[in-house]
């Protein structure tokens, strides 16, 4: 990526020099953006943040709500894993989140729901987007990593409560503060994936799930059943209310009773 491709802010080289990170004042989409240098030759690590968004996209073609407050960073990868394998990166992205929040709000009950929401109170408070590259070799050319953290405000949602990090009574933290702890944290569970494989992930994902009865909600149907674990191709394992069986899901929106 070249420094004209974009208005640059502030440039900073962060973390055992494997992150580069581009601040903008605003754009359209830092996903977007990652992919552009993704495409221009940009090397794994580069990350770019925004202080406001003007297209922010979220999963299934909706809008990220992103005015200036709250965290918005794309991280570029270019993990050659198997295409199967990228998956785990949400997983390990969302586990980052948590820490994050857990940092800003020590004593919150905070729990993470399949595949890669961060809840406080039982409110959704970040969003996790991953889009990858095409693919050479049955490996992905890249893989965006986009983070959305709700700091000071939250766009009301229909389908589910949110909430922002300083509601639930976190004292006005700095957006770098909470990006430099996350990308802390990215990187640890990054390395952790790359020595042990997903499993060390799986069992910490696992520690802080949010259990219970829940509905997956896929295109064309709805399950309605009880939250077993996560297998080991990081597939949601529900119990099914009519017949006990336990079924793998491998996309699907979740949803609580009380939802
Ligand atoms: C979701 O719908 O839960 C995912 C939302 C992901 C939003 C983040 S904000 C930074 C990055 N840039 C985008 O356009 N989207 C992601």
């Amino acid at each position: 990526m070249t420094a004209k491709s974009f208005k640059i802010h502030e440039k900073a080289t962060l973390m055992h020099g494997f992150y580069t990170l581009h601040v903008l004042e605003t754009t359209s989409s830092t996903n977007e953006d990652a992919k552009q240098a993704a495409l221009e030759g940009a090397p794994t690590g580069l990350v770019i943040q925004a202080l406001s968004q003007s297209g922010g996209k979220g999963r299934q073609g909706r809008h990220w709500h992103s005015p200036e407050g709250n965290l918005y960073a794309s991280i570029l990868l270019r993990p050659s894993c198997a295409t199967q394998d990228a998956g785990f990166y949400s997983f390990l992205t969302a586990l980052a989140v948590y820490e994050t929040v857990r940092h800003f709000l020590p004593l919150a009950k905070i729990e993470l729901k399949w595949p890669n929401d961060v809840l406080v109170e039982d409110k959704k408070i970040s969003g996790i987007l991953l889009e990858a590259g095409p693919l050479k070799n049955d490996q992905f050319e890249y893989l965006i990593v986009g983070v959305g953290l709700n700091i000071t405000s939250h766009p009301e949602n229909p389908l589910y409560p949110v909430t922002n990090l300083c509601a639930e009574g976190a004292k006005n933290p700095p957006v770098s503060t909470a990006l430099e702890i996350f990308l802390e944290k990215f990187e640890k569970w990054r390395l952790t994936l790359l020595s042990d494989g997903f499993d060390s992930l799986r069992s910490a994902w696992l520690s802080h799930a949010r259990q219970g009865k829940m509905v997956a909600r896929l295109p064309h149907k709805e399950i309605h059943g009880t939250f077993v674990s996560i297998d080991e191709a990081g597939q949601l394992l529900l119990k099914r209310d009519d017949d006990s069986v336990i079924v793998p899901i491998s996309a699907a929106d979740i949803f609580f009773d009380k939802e």
